[in-house]
């Protein structure tokens, strides 16, 4: 039998973390001489104060590479100990392969099956529920799930609008099955709407066409290969807002938990008024929600990640407290995951 199998009603855990951020920073300073905007304006309307960017030969699978090693130093544990590496992007390195494959090569990682999710800002929230299944299912028993972004490389640097709102990074984590049934990932919930997908996207840029009869092949070509964020705002504030309240209520209620039972709300970090609205939603005291968009602006699929790795850096997670992951984003795609911490 598939020793894997054995485990099959065993507990997820997150036994590592980690993250990185480009060493490059831009201050909301250095923004305002490029567009029109201001200091006042950005830290007023999102909270954000700076954004790390990669470095013009630093990729989305360099970052999460970073990240990657740090959670693997965490836990413990070395690459050819992993049964799948998945990395959650909206940022690929290239079309195909997947970043989660060239990840897996940078790492000295070979066989095990990698490969990446796409649900924008909610990816990494996404990757949890999707490998907490397979792992409890007996799929695996060590998975290293990252979150890696670079966010600045489809930003409309001109337009003033979304450019002041992203930035770079990735976050990682480490999940192991484990004994410990009193503590591990607890249910999740996921959701999309397609409806709402044009209030933020971005076109990709791979809009070639397949040759028509009598057409030259070099015309298969589209030589702009542009792509950048376009957002209605206003709108995608009001709906985020009104979801994450949702799914909060929610993953409350299938974890048969309730609002005063959250020791930790870890939001995906795209502007402080969201995350005040949704504290304030869920009666829960503001030092208990973490924040990091001031510092880190909207890395997507890296916020949640960096956000939890910031928390355990700073020594604030303790044995059987309960976190609640939450993000939202493009598509729309939301989610939840809750934990009960097993890290002693
Ligand atoms: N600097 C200065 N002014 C700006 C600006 C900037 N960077 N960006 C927009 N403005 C202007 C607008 O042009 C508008 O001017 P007008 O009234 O003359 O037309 C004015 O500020 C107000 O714009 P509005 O869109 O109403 O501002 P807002 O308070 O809604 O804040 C966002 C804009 C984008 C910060 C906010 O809507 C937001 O955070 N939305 C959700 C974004 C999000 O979560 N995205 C990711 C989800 S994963």
């Amino acid at each position: 039998m598939n020793p894997l199998l054995a485990s099959k009603q065993a507990t997820v855990h997150i036994r590592g973390l980690g993250g990185y951020l480009p060493e490059r920073v831009m201050s909301n300073d250095e923004l305002a001489a490029m567009v029109d905007t201001s200091d006042e304006w950005i830290r007023s309307r999102t909270g954000i104060t700076q954004r790390h960017l990669v470095a013009p030969d630093e990729m989305t699978a360099d970052l999460a590479c970073k990240a990657g090693k740090q959670a693997l130093d965490d836990a413990g544990l070395i690459v050819a100990d992993l049964d799948a590496l998945v990395v959650a992007t909206t940022t690929p390195d290239m079309i195909f392969p997947a970043t989660a494959s060239i990840v897996q090569a940078k790492l000295g990682g070979q066989g095990f099956p990698a490969w990446d999710i796409q649900a924008v800002c909610s990816g990494f929230v996404y990757g949890l529920a999707q490998l907490e299944g397979m792992m409890r299912a007996g799929m695996f028993r060590h998975v290293l799930l990252i979150g890696a972004e670079s966010m600045s490389r489809i930003v409309d640097w001109s337009d003033r609008n979304t450019c002041v709102l992203f930035g770079d990074g990735a976050g990682a984590v480490v999940l192991s099955i484990g004994d410990d049934d009193a503590c591990g990932i607890m249910r999740s919930v996921l959701h999309c709407d397609g409806a709402y997908r044009e209030l933020l996207m971005a076109k990709h840029a791979n809009r070639g066409r397949p040759p028509q009869s009598g057409q030259s092949v070099s015309m298969n070509v589209d030589a702009a290969g542009v792509s950048a964020i376009h957002m209605r705002g206003n709108e995608v504030f009001r709906i985020a807002v009104n979801k994450l309240g949702e799914v909060v209520t929610e993953v409350l209620a299938a974890n048969a938990m309730k609002k005063s039972d959250i020791d930790w709300l870890i939001p995906h970090q795209a502007n402080i008024r969201i995350l005040h609205a949704t504290a304030k939603k869920l009666h829960l005291p503001l030092e208990r929600m973490v924040i990091t968009v001031d510092q880190h602006a909207n890395t997507s699929s890296a916020s949640v990640p960096l956000a939890l790795n910031h928390l355990y850096r700073q020594g604030g997670l303790k044995y059987g407290q309960v976190l609640l992951l939450e993000a939202f984003a493009g598509g729309f795609a939301w989610g939840a995951n809750m934990i009960r911490w097993s890290r002693k």
